[in-house]
């Protein structure tokens, strides 16, 4: 596969895209602007024999604040690697990422750490709940490792539970929990500590599909209500069309979904 040309591969952004900022309100009354997300020249490699697997070359994207954008492909295309790369879970191989005027690629790996769990709530096809605690201590955990005390992060994780609609699960563990509970609880850990940015990796790949339509009615009303901005690796066609835009990752290029 040769590179493509940037001004061949165009910036993947949505029609009429500005560099807007909206404001949004926090709890501490303070406002906090929205921020978008552009990608300029983004590769991924890994070294593989002492070759390079090169994964997808010179990508550009534009994700405005308050979108909603699902990333499609077939399996091995790179939709993983290039939420790990855009969520600053993982460096480029080139290029680099901005969340408004900031550079991933200025920060350094404590910076870049403290970036993700202020800004980034993270989904994953897996739950990966802590089974032995309650529903309540795994939503908890983001807060307590922030700092909080615990009387406040029991508070506000009950809040969140109760915002996916679990209010009454919250004494029960992770692993006494049906599948579609683990990924609403999964849901209420990933925004308890109010991030900005939504990344959700085929959230619904291991749920049977009436479940799976129910968590993203959920998390596409969280968006919504928590003005949240969101990219979602998808296989669900369904779940894709009820996003604001569906881009295609295809043989290491990323397009708009036909
Ligand atoms: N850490 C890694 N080291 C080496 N190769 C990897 C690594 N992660 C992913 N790959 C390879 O990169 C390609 C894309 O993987 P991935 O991003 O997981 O795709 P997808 O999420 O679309 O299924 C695959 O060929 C995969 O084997
Ligand atoms: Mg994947």
């Amino acid at each position: 596969m040769s590179p493509r040309p940037i001004a061949e591969a165009g910036i993947v952004g949505p029609p009429g895209a500005s560099n807007c900022q909206r404001a949004e309100r926090t709890a501490a009354g303070g406002a906090r602007a929205l921020e978008p997300l552009r990608a300029e020249g983004l590769c991924k490699w890994y070294p593989s024999g002492g070759e390079r697997l090169m994964v997808f070359e010179h990508l550009e994207l534009y994700v405005e604040p308050g979108e909603m954008v699902a990333v499609v492909g077939e399996s091995g295309s790179g939709k993983s690697s290039l939420l790990h790369v855009l969520s600053g879970l993982d460096r480029p191989s080139a290029g680099d990422v901005y969340f408004g005027q900031r550079s991933l690629r200025g920060l350094d790996d404590d910076e870049l750490a403290v970036f993700r769990n202020r800004e980034i709530g993270f989904v994953w096809q897996f739950h990966y709940l802590l089974p032995e605690f309650t529903a309540q201590e795994n939503v908890m955990m983001p807060l307590l490792a922030a700092g909080a005390g615990a009387s406040d992060a029991a508070h506000r994780a009950q809040e969140w539970l109760a915002e996916v609609g679990l209010a009454d699960r919250a004494q029960h563990r992770g692993g006494e929990l049906s599948g579609g509970e683990q990924q609403r609880v999964s849901l209420a850990r990933a925004l308890v500590a109010q991030p900005r940015w939504l990344m959700a990796d085929e959230p619904t790949g291991n749920l049977d599909e009436a479940t799976g339509g129910r968590i993203f009615s959920l998390l596409a009303r969280l968006h919504r209500e928590h003005h949240l901005s969101s990219i979602l690796v998808t296989h669900n066609p369904a779940i894709a069309r009820g996003c604001d835009r569906v881009l295609r990752l295809h043989a290491g290029a990323l397009g708009p979904a036909a």
